[in-house]
């Protein structure tokens, strides 16, 4: 965690759940340098803390991010964003989360804002949910994932409309393309993701662990490299006593009570 209290988002725990709501709202929570380093530094924490299972990063019911701030962004040179100290500072922190991240996203999610998003394991989306990649209205291209995860996620046609026409694509059509595993109503959004939080800090943290590694594997190198990958995974896995626990529990028709969460 930074030193001083964060500006820019709000941090708080759920049970074993880390909770970091973006809140810059009269910006539509607009990503700046200093929102995306206290983000990284919240989830690194979490990620590093004993007494957490899972995050959830969320906004604001009009907006989870609409985008870097474009206000910061305006008067940079191409020496400022090369140099890498600008826009794109503390993005691959987020990549580099070891334990469940879920993104529960109301109102827009653009450019920046989107592609957040997507960096978590999985969105769950509020049914006034609009997401977008409309930097090439700036005269930009997306610059932190969206051109490579959006079309991983729904294809190359719904990514070439949406990066070359800046359509935003609603809560339903973003389900239906396969973006977001959940959309539920605007008010239910937080317990949506809470739920599925929870489950996730009941289980092994070992096993969850490595099945987001796997999963995330599946999109780096070949089909023969990422299925070795899982087998070695799934073969280490025998050799933590959760997965005695676990298979014990089944046979025995009782509840796992997994030692390492
Ligand atoms: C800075 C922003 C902002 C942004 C909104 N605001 N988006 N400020 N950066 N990305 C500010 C507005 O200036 C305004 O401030 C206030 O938030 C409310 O926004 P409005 O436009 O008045 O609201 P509304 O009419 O409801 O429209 C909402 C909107 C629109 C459709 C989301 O704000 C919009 O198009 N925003 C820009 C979206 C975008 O282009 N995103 C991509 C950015 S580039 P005031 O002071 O006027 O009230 C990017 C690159 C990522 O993300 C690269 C990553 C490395």
């Amino acid at each position: 965690m930074t030193a001083t209290s964060p500006e820019c988002i709000t941090v708080r725990t759920e049970g074993r759940v880390g909770i970091v709501t973006l809140n810059r709202p009269k910006q539509l929570n607009a990503l700046n340098n200093q929102l995306m380093d206290e983000l990284g530094a919240a989830l690194k924490a979490f990620d590093a803390d004993q007494d957490i299972g899972c995050m959830i990063v969320t906004g604001s019911e009009k907006a989870f991010a609409a985008g870097a701030d474009i206000g910061a962004m305006a008067t940079y040179t191409f020496a400022d964003v090369y140099n890498g100290d600008y826009i794109t500072r503390n993005w691959e922190t987020i990549r580099a989360i070891r334990k469940p991240v879920i993104a529960a996203v109301s109102g827009f999610a653009l450019g920046g804002g989107c592609e957040l998003a997507m960096m978590c394991d999985f969105i769950i989306a509020a049914d006034n949910a609009k997401f977008g990649q409309p930097e090439i209205k700036l005269g930009i291209i997306p610059g932190a994932g969206g051109t490579q995860r959006l079309p991983r996620a729904v294809g190359k046609a719904k990514t070439m409309d949406m990066v070359l026409t800046s359509r935003m694509m609603d809560a339903t059509e973003a389900e239906r393309a396969g973006l977001v595993s959940r959309v539920v109503p605007l008010d239910k959004l937080m317990d949506e993701a809470l739920g599925a939080a929870l489950v996730i800090c009941g289980l092994s943290l070992p096993s969850v662990m490595a099945a987001k590694e796997a999963v995330n594997r599946s999109f780096e190198g070949t089909l023969s490299d990422g299925v070795m990958f899982e087998r070695r995974l799934f073969h280490a896995l025998f050799a933590t006593e959760d997965q005695k626990e676990g298979m014990d529990a089944f046979v025995n028709k009782r509840k796992p009570d997994f030692k390492n969460r």
